[in-house]
């Protein structure tokens, strides 16, 4: 037996050390007006909640979470059979499971900058060797033609969000098909998380492409986040190995049963929609009064340029109650707002006035 003090910690894996830690900023919310997560700002349908008191029994908790009638439920939704659809704990365990069926240690994987951060931190913690292409400066334009030009025979996976989070900006589904047609030998995601805004989907050419994972969310528009429930949509053959690379229980059984009232609920989510398109409209005109420069956008957020403001902004909005989120350190000077009601976006207004 050794003695135990002679025992040293063990090694992570290089990938792991590597990885600079990630928190995202998410404590003392609770009470704040929330512009800084892209959720719902008005929470979830009633109907979910009152589906859950309903299912809230001891027998119920007691049982390990069945997938079956929430997949179906799901994949009719969507318009996709039950076996091309894999539930998973939020994006962001899609975006894991699609790296731990398709990504080895030093594989080429393409993402986007500015994008979503779970791309780079999974694909890291995946040991991948990450290649980034730049939103256009001018416009924050999706950069077509240079991702085209860096796909390599080699690469893995490509991963990117339409629109994207936090340029707002999409790319065409005509971009897309072109990026499956250069990318024969990658998995490429599409990130949904924003569609019920854009309304843009490649859902539609799931069929067609082997090589097209869609993801979607209950975490923003549904008003879901703490549930942590999404769903990974490709051809069938992939989400049999998509399953084998995910843990049995990943979701648990009070997101299942949760989604099933949500995606009920259509008139609640269409009704939440046109708030925020109506409110986004009067967030540009709030802004170009205060000859605030910023980028139209296709989702719930708008990301616009303080200069060098921004996190003064930021820091003296949270003071007031307000939270943004300051993005500067990805586009210098920008800072990013969810649009919620147009109540709350005229509450965002009024104070920015102020300070600006
Ligand atoms: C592009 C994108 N995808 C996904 C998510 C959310 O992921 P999840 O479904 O894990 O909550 C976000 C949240 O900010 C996002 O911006």
């Amino acid at each position: 037996m050794s003695d135990p003090t002679t025992i040293a910690a063990p090694r992570p894996r290089a990938a792991v050390v590597r990885m600079a830690p990630y928190s995202p900023p998410t404590a003392g919310r609770a009470g704040k007006l929330r512009l800084d997560f892209n959720e719902n700002t008005v929470g979830c349908s009633p109907q979910v909640v009152e589906y859950l008191k309903e299912h809230l029994a001891a027998s119920e908790l007691a049982i390990y979470p069945e997938y079956m009638e929430t997949r179906n439920t799901l994949a009719s939704f969507l318009g996709v059979a039950p076996d091309e659809l894999l539930l998973t704990n939020g994006t962001d365990e899609a975006i894991q499971v699609l790296m731990n069926t398709y990504v080895d240690d030093g594989d080429d994987v393409l993402l986007l900058r500015p994008s979503y951060a779970m791309y780079r931190f999974y694909t890291e913690l995946a040991g991948g060797s990450i290649r980034e292409i730049d939103y256009r400066s001018e416009d924050l334009a999706f950069p077509l033609d240079e991702l085209l030009r860096a796909i390599r025979p080699a690469t893995r996976a490509v991963l990117l969000a339409n629109p994207n989070n936090p340029t707002g900006t999409g790319v065409s589904l005509r971009g897309i098909e072109q990026i499956l047609d250069h990318a024969g030998h990658a998995a490429v995601l599409v990130d949904e998380a924003y569609f019920d805004f854009s309304r843009v989907t490649a859902l539609g050419l799931v069929h067609e492409r082997p090589n097209l994972f869609v993801s979607r969310t209950f975490s923003k528009v549904y008003g879901m986040a703490a549930m942590r429930c999404g769903c990974l949509l490709s051809q069938s053959e992939n989400v049999d190995f998509l399953h084998k690379a995910q843990s049995p229980y990943s979701v648990n059984a009070l997101a299942a049963i949760a989604v099933r009232a949500a995606v009920r609920d259509t008139a609640y989510v269409e009704n939440y929609v046109k708030e925020v398109l109506a409110a986004r409209e009067l967030l540009y005109g709030g802004l170009r009064k205060l000859g605030i420069r910023y980028y139209p956008s296709e989702a719930n957020f708008v990301l616009f340029f303080a200069g060098a403001r921004a996190v003064f902004l930021r820091d003296e909005l949270r003071s007031r109650g307000v939270l943004v989120r300051d993005r500067s350190d990805e586009i210098a000077g920008s800072v990013r707002v969810t649009v919620g009601t147009c109540a709350q976006v005229r509450r965002f207004l009024d104070e920015l006035k102020e300070l600006w």
